[in-house]
């Protein structure tokens, strides 16, 4: 059968629909958007649109949905903003991208990696994935999916040779179903 399109229903949001979708020319964007497959963004349907995060995106919900993952913290623009500064300065380094309901430019979903440089494997990089966050309303549509193709295509065309990240026991079979394999364990010290 054909593929459909992914989408979501307005009224799942929650959200009033007062914002005009922002294109990605208006935005100050993390990162070339070229670098996102496009295959990748072809499999979302109109309504959806993925883009690298933009500066302005705490008024986006960006938090909001970060917030299904683990608490966050109430940033004003200027805080966001310097965070925003902060990844951008590292050249080549990290890549956070939204999905973004275009009938309320609001976030609906959200995820990151970042690159290692290492020594050894020849001079290789490595791809760590890190905050993986669907809007709770909206889970469940291959949203998430579509981040990890997202972030896992990016990290190919970075040339790293492995993407890894940590998640919980009950996220396993999400990530097996993005193309994952349970390898080793992860040690902590929280500080
Ligand atoms: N158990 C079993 N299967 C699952 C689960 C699960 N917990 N979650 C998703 N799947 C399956 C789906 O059924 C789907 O399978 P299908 O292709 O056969 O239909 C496939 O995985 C893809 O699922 P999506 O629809 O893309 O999942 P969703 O959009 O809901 O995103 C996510 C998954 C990101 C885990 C979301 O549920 C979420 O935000 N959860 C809360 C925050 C969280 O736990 N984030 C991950 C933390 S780990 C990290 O950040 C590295």
């Amino acid at each position: 059968s054909i593929p459909t399109p992914d989408t979501v229903d307005l009224e799942d949001l929650n959200i009033e629909e007062t914002m005009a979708f922002t294109p990605d020319a208006q935005l100050d964007l993390l990162f070339d958007p070229k670098i996102i497959p496009a295959d990748v963004k072809a499999k979302l349907g109109d309504d959806l649109h993925l883009r690298p995060l933009a500066r302005t995106d705490l008024q986006r919900n960006h938090l909001a949905v970060l917030s299904v993952l683990t608490s966050t913290p109430n940033l004003t623009p200027a805080q966001y903003s310097q965070a925003f500064d902060t990844l951008r300065s590292c050249p080549n380094t990290y890549y956070t991208v939204v999905i973004v309901a275009k009938a309320t430019d609001s976030i609906v979903g959200v995820g990151s990696i970042f690159m290692e440089q290492k020594f050894t494997r020849n001079l290789g990089r490595v791809g760590h994935i890190e905050d993986i966050a669907v809007d709770k309303n909206v889970q469940g549509r291959k949203l998430g999916l579509r981040v990890i193709e997202a972030l896992t295509g990016i990290s190919e065309s970075m040339g790293c040779y492995k993407t890894i990240l940590n998640c919980s026991d009950h996220n396993i079979p999400f990530y097996e179903k993005c193309g994952f394999e349970k390898k080793e364990n992860e040690m902590a010290r929280y500080h």
